[in-house]
């Protein structure tokens, strides 16, 4: 494995104009994709070994390969621009400088599916980014990227950016597809899948902007390139979200696999004068690790062989100052407020979460308002409807599991033992 970084989509980031066309280029891995046969572009994602880059993982070729050929539906390409997970911060950054590589990849893979349309559905709070996106799919559009006959090949695609609302809930993608329909966006039933059944009742690709801008760069190098970076199973480069205790908080894009103690080298370690206390692999649906897993490759295997997720690679770092019990009260006031409500164990589950861990917070719980908490998260995981339910029990299971001990003190002092007026159990701080 290399430790060093592989700026691939971040290269240009620090251009001038990095957003524009002029500064990106002439689009000739879609020039080229376009002269290949559609099945020949979909076994290159596949050999390239390039799994989802929105949290789960899966594997992209595959993904594409399961719309059915020959039905005579239109099929669609969706991106999930919704990036709303605390912690994630990748794609709004991606869009902001480098739209262009998200465009020709959304060429690319419409080409390989065969869909005449393609959709990004964006968050509603980014204004700036979407401006850059209209921009950018403007500037497209001039140079006859996008709309009939692309690059003379015969091959028609329309781009629509449509804005959502702000709901993290629309970033799971059947709920962005009622969302992009028209309806209240709220998980729909699986199966059928949306390769099956999505957009419209047709047949839909819904990827993550990370997975679909690396497209571009695996056609124009070749899969072996891609597959030559990373692990055995993990393959490629990822961009990696440093936030929080950092000395140089930021994006770092680096081969998966690469662990937290390589990149806070890079990063400049923790910021001065304090330690690594607690992190998130991949945002706040995944479960904590300490300064114990500092040298957990960060690929799917050995994050899950710990005990957490790869995710979205969403690193939060928090230092000793940090209260552990505050700060899984904040995700799960998140939770609470982001859940759709569709089904009982996580609408009333993450409820009663937080009235729980608000009385933990100030110190008034009891050692009994412990096995509450981890009961009602044991309720939530495994029987809510969608992974949002899911992704609400990681700060509990794993905060309980790893600091035990700093909820007890919470309520052997009737306080947090992180404000300044009570601290003097835990020394300076
Ligand atoms: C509550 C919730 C929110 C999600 N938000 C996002 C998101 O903002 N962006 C994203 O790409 N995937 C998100 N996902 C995952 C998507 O459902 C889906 O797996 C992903 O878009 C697939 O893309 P990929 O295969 O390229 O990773 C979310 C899932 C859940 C359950
Ligand atoms: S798990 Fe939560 S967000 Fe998902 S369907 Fe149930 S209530 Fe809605």
């Amino acid at each position: 494995m290399s430790t060093t970084l592989t700026p691939v989509l971040t290269a240009n980031w620090d251009q001038p104009n990095s957003f524009t066309l002029d500064s990106y280029g002439e689009y000739e891995a879609a020039k080229k994709a376009l002269g290949m046969d559609p099945d020949a572009v979909i076994q290159a994602v596949k050999d390239s070994g390039l799994r989802g880059r929105g949290g789960a993982g899966f594997p992209t070729g595959m993904k594409w390969g399961f719309i059915p050929q020959g039905d005579g539906k239109p099929h669609y390409l969706v991106v999930n621009a919704d990036e709303s997970e605390p912690g994630t911060c990748k794609d709004i950054p991606l869009m902001m400088a480098n739209p262009h590589s998200l465009v020709e990849g959304i060429i690319i893979t419409s080409y390989a599916i065969r869909a005449n349309h393609a959709f990004i559905y964006v968050r509603g709070e980014v204004l700036h980014v979407i401006r850059r996106l209209h921009a950018a799919v403007r500037e497209a559009y001039e140079k006859g990227y996008l709309g009939t006959d692309i690059f003379g090949s015969g091959y028609d695609l329309e781009l629509v950016v449509h804005s959502g609302a702000g709901a993290y809930i629309c970033g799971e993608e059947t709920a962005l597809l009622d969302s992009l329909e028209g309806f209240r966006g709220q998980p729909r039933l699986k199966p059928p899948f949306p390769a099956v059944a999505g957009l419209y009742a047709s047949p839909t690709v819904v990827n993550n902007v990370e997975s679909i801008a690396s497209v571009p760069s695996i056609i124009a190098n070749g899969a072996e390139w891609f597959a030559g970076m990373g692990t055995e199973k993990s393959k490629g480069f990822g961009i990696f979200s440093l936030s929080g205790h950092v000395t140089r908080p930021g994006q770092y894009e680096a081969p998966l696999g690469i662990t937290l103690r390589e990149l806070l080298d890079m990063a400049g370690g923790i910021r001065e004068g304090h330690q690594l206390k607690f992190w998130t692999p991949g945002g706040s649906s995944t479960p904590i690790f300490t300064d114990e897993h500092l040298d957990v490759p960060l690929d799917f295997e050995a994050v899950g062989a710990k005990g957490s997720m790869l995710g979205t690679r969403a690193l939060q770092i928090f230092d000793e100052t940090t209260c552990v019990v505050r700060t899984v009260l904040r995700w799960t006031e998140f939770y609470a407020h982001e859940s759709c409500g569709k089904c009982t164990p996580c609408r009333e589950g993450t409820y009663w979460l937080k009235q729980v861990l608000k009385r933990l917070d100030k110190g008034q719980g009891t050692e009994e308002d412990l096995a509450t908490i981890t009961d009602i998260a044991d309720n939530i995981l495994g029987r809510s409807f969608c992974a949002l339910g899911d992704g609400a029990t990681s700060p509990i299971h794993s905060s309980v599991k790893y600091f035990r001990e700093e909820y007890l003190k919470h309520f052997e002092i009737g306080g947090c033992p992180f404000d300044p007026k009570k601290s003097t159990l835990w020394g300076e701080q």
